[in-house]
């Protein structure tokens, strides 16, 4: 390779003398110094970083989902560029030990410069939020208002313009939607497994009759637990039980997709499979991380300002807890598991299937 005549350094190639003179003290402009102020800022500024880091992985994977159909050999860039973002946030999940070694004490002595400005205003945070699939109409409302409000024009129209887009939890819906194997000439996926399920179910009620050691009450108890659990299965094999509850938002999966990503769970051994599993796994890391995240964050909020409300005007450690159970994006991966039955316990694929989701070598014949 030819040598390039270049004289850049490592100052110009990072900009580092723009980005090393953005760490402006509010408390020093007022003339009364915050030694923490500095701390506060950098780890904010760390954090916007990590997260143009994390849009910039996100829009390469998206850009992977947007056509009519995915090509397999993409799919292992795309677990890849999901792992990536699953250490970040876990970097992220970190940098909240640095900041709590500033004491609440020294944070009130600059915090009441710091209204009306507040991390409610991260616009990347929200962009980020909406790409993965968290929807305007499922946001808690803080006020009354709309949680973008707050927001200079220009970054209410980016993120208007991200809401028009399909999120990765739409793109992977229409994905996992298209999965072949789950029904195909000859073989039901759904059917085979109700049967399965339906079998477990009768023979554990079977057992729970027969067994002496329980009294009449218990035997109820337990008899009602099956009726129960079977219901449960339900809303995964009747499409209209699914389409109700879909419709209080106890599902955001379509009835198709959930489908497949059970199928994907159970018979996850399948070399086919592998990849598909590996991708819903980085998925549910990427929200577990998200949630850890909020509950922490929310955790040192208490910590910080106890019960006052935060400079944004939310009513601080509340909202940002409830945020932590309410705003999951792939909380549908997580439910699933109440529909694993035991290996033991799976019917077999037909032979031509497993075949079909094999790989095969054969020998040259050389
Ligand atoms: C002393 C440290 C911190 C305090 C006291 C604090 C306080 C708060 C409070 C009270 C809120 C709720 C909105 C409001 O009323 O202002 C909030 C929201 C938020 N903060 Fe922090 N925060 C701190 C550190 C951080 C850090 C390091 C980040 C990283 C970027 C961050 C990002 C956010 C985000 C993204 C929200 C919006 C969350 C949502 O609406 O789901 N905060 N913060």
């Amino acid at each position: 390779m030819p040598k390039r005549e270049t004289s850049l350094t490592y100052a110009e190639h990072l900009q580092l003398e723009r980005l090393l003179s953005c760490q402006v003290r509010q408390s020093e402009k007022h003339g009364r110094p915050a030694h923490d102020e500095m701390l506060f800022i950098v780890v904010h500024q760390a954090y916007e970083l990590w997260f143009k880091q994390i849009l910039f992985e996100l829009e390469r994977v998206q850009a992977t989902f947007s056509g009519p159909e995915v090509d397999d050999r993409s799919l292992g860039k795309v677990v890849q560029g999901l792992g990536r973002v699953v250490e970040i946030q876990k970097l992220l999940l970190q940098q909240l030990d640095v900041l709590e070694t500033m004491t609440p004490l020294d944070f009130l002595d600059f915090r009441d410069l710091l209204f009306p400005a507040s991390g409610f205003q991260s616009v990347q945070f929200r962009l980020l939020e909406t790409c993965l699939g968290l929807r305007r109409a499922d946001r808690l409302s803080l006020d009354e208002r709309p949680y973008d409000a707050r927001l200079p024009g220009a970054d209410r129209q980016r993120l208007r313009d991200a809401e028009g887009r399909p999120s990765l939890s739409d793109q992977i819906e229409g994905w996992l939607e298209r999965t072949p194997f789950v029904s195909v000439a000859g073989y039901d996926f759904r059917e085979v497994y109700r049967q399965a399920v339906t079998e477990m179910l009768e023979s554990e009620a079977a057992l729970v009759g027969s067994n002496r050691a329980l009294g009449d009450t218990e035997k109820a108890a337990e008899i009602d637990a099956l009726k129960a659990a079977r219901a449960r299965f339900e809303s995964i094999f009747d499409e209209e039980r699914h389409r109700a509850l879909r419709a209080q938002g106890q599902w955001h999966l379509s009835w198709q997709a959930l489908q497949a990503a059970l199928f994907i769970n159970l018979y996850r051994d399948e070399p086919a499979l592998q990849l598909p599993f590996a991708l819903l796994s980085r998925l549910m890391d990427i929200d577990e991380t998200m949630t850890s995240w909020r509950y922490r964050h929310a955790l040192l909020v208490q910590r910080m300002i106890g019960r006052k409300v935060g400079t944004g005007g939310s009513s601080g450690h509340d909202y940002l807890r409830r945020t932590a159970e309410q705003h999951r994006v792939f909380a549908d991966l997580f439910a699933l598991s109440t529909f694993f039955i035991p290996r033991s316990q799976l019917p077999a694929l037909p032979e031509e299937l497993r075949q079909a989701m094999g790989y095969r070598y054969s020998g040259s014949g050389a």
